[in-house]
């Protein structure tokens, strides 16, 4: 059976790099999106929808524009390191437009129901348009990118009985759009993940951010005013986290983010240590918490007439509204239900892809993953290797190894993290360099160091940006080595703004043997850290 037409469910941005590859791959996508556009949950509408991921007005991304882009198409040189929404949705069209992926799209199918002829390992799929329309297609395969931010987890059950009595407004976080309705009102947000962060720097004026558990806070700003993810997802600092022992690594870091402001003094620091769960990215929270705007509490416990009560005890009189950012689930109705098979009813995925139920490899769920990185990335390269599959250039192993394995992984999760959707966890860079093996594209880092040392700094100690899945084997762009060696003028181009003079230098000064070894030993400095030297060429 050869593989030839694919249906991709969603246009988001897994469904645009899923479309983009198969192309690539000499496949016939066709993409079936139930909204009227392009970017999924980057697409901000006014209210929400039903069974749609909502975002709030200013929500910023929490990863670098070099390392969420697609590793064949560079985030523009102008933008900012990190985009606001708005711009994140221009980047995802700019794609779309120059990869020609809009005429593979249909938009506004309601419905699309995939089931299997397992003979063959094709695909019946049913689609139902807003006209009411049923269409019956038959693809060899399908790329399911639906997305996971759909189902708002509200736990308004762990406060029984008591909230009738409550005269504020209490909703998810998935209905908050900015904090023009919140003006000199007090907001009490539980939950202290990144939406929780975002949404209680953006009221804060008298806000109270309630969190059962606290949290490490890390700013998209690291050192020089650099983007986090790209000093910190490197290969060497991978190669660390191998060789030190984990305490060192908590000890050190946790010390570094306490420098800058003391955790336990601003109310923040959680009993679990850094590396156990993902940070919250934000930047500005303890600056509020500084100006008394925002005010760390304990878990909620309930309610009080026009107040709320803490667990500690604590109680806070005419509250108008609570914000509950406690996440979302994800669902998938429209799927056999013979998928939903984990012992929680989730899907039970190998390598977070694949449902080792099926008899034929034809069915991959793209984007179903978190990680302490970028997602776009990763799906890319999902579907590089789901279709690597699907047409049989890679193969699986047998149903029982892979149940073997999708168990045993799942179990190390719950153990190192020990959060609700533990199981969703994947390691940025081992999981992108498993997939990438298995498409045949993960450099060869001794091949490397011996033709283009100048590259093999920068890929092993330089950020690992997408683009080093191109360099070599199917789907090679020529563009990458590029694209990688001018990645830190991209960053530094949107901060290029204002010229900025030189300091004035007196030739006499230059000359002091004193300050010719200071600025040699500055120099030696910034070598031990290459990856930023670059900027200031
Ligand atoms: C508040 C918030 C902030 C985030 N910030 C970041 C960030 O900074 N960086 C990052 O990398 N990730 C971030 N994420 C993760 C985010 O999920 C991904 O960036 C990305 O949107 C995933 O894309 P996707 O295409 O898989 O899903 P989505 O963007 O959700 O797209 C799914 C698409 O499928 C369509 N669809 C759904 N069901 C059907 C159906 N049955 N039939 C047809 N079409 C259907 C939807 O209409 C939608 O267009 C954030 C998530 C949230 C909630
Ligand atoms: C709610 O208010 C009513 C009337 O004031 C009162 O009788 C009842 O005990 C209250 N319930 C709770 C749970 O506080
Ligand atoms: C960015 O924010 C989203 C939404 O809260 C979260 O799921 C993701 O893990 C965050 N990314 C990182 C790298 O922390």
């Amino acid at each position: 059976m050869t593989v030839r037409r694919v249906a991709v469910v969603g246009a988001g941005s897994s469904g645009l790099a899923c479309i983009k590859i198969c192309i690539d791959e000499g496949l016939e996508p066709v993409c079936f999106e139930s909204s009227d556009d392009i970017g999924g949950l980057w697409r901000f509408k006014e209210s929400p929808e039903p069974e749609r991921s909502s975002i709030y007005r200013g929500l910023v991304v929490n990863t670098s524009k070099e390392m969420m882009c697609f590793s064949d198409f560079p985030t523009p040189a102008d933008f900012p390191n990190y985009m606001h929404n708005s711009q994140l949705l221009q980047y995802f069209r700019l794609y779309a437009e120059h990869f020609n992926l809009l005429k593979h799209i249909h938009f506004q199918v309601i419905s699309v129901s995939p089931s299997d002829f397992s003979e063959t390992g094709q695909w019946e799929v049913v689609t139902i348009n807003k006209n009411g329309d049923w269409v019956r297609h038959v693809f060899d395969a399908v790329l399911v990118c639906s997305g996971h931010y759909t189902h708002p987890v509200l736990p308004l059950s762990d406060f029984p009985g008591q909230l009738t009595n409550f005269s504020g407004r209490c909703f998810h976080s998935w209905e908050y759009k900015d904090a023009d309705a919140y003006r000199g009102k007090r907001v009490v947000v539980v939950g202290i993940g990144n939406s929780g962060g975002d949404i209680a720097v953006e009221i804060s004026r008298s806000t109270f951010l309630s969190s059962r558990k606290g949290a490490w806070v890390v700013g998209r700003m690291s050192t020089n005013g650099l983007p986090l993810d790209m000093t910190a997802i490197t290969r060497f600092s991978y190669l660390l986290t191998l060789l030190l022992p984990k305490a060192l690594i908590n000890w050190a870091a946790e010390r570094a983010l306490n420098y800058k402001y003391d955790h336990r003094l601003y109310g923040l620091r959680p009993a679990h240590r850094l590396l156990d769960r993902s940070p919250l990215i934000n930047d500005d929270l303890p600056g509020r918490v500084l100006l008394g705007g925002l005010v760390m509490k304990a878990n909620l416990r309930g309610f009080v007439d026009s107040g709320v009560v803490f667990e500690d005890g604590t109680v806070e009189e005419n509250i108008d509204a609570v914000v509950f950012c406690t996440g979302y689930r994800g669902t998938f109705p429209f799927l056999p239900p013979a998928l939903s098979q984990g012992p929680y009813g989730e899907l039970t995925l190998y390598k977070r892809l694949f449902p080792p139920s099926l008899q034929h490899p034809t069915l991959a769920i793209v984007g179903l993953f978190q990680t302490k990185g970028p997602i776009m990335p990763i799906a890319e390269m999902q579907a590089r290797w789901a279709v690597k599959v699907f047409t049989g250039l890679s193969h699986l192993p047998c149903k029982e190894t892979m149940l073997d394995i999708t168990e045993s992984e799942r179990k190390r999760n719950m153990k190192r993290y020990k959060a609700s959707r533990a199981a969703l966890q994947v390691d940025y860079i081992p999981y992108l360099d498993f997939m990438a093996k298995e498409v045949g594209v993960r450099p060869n880092f001794l091949l490397l160091l011996l033709r283009d040392p100048v590259l093999w700094v920068k890929v092993v100690f330089g950020p690992c940006t997408p683009y080093q899945y191109r360099l070599t084997g199917p789907g090679q762009w020529a563009g990458a080595r590029h694209a990688i060696l001018t990645q830190w003028k991209r960053v530094a181009q949107p901060f290029k703004t204002r010229a900025v003079p030189e300091p004035e230098t007196r030739a006499s000064v230059l000359f002091n043997p004193w300050l010719l070894a200071l600025g040699g030993s500055l120099i030696m400095t910034m070598l031990l850290s290459r990856n930023k030297i670059s900027l200031l060429r």
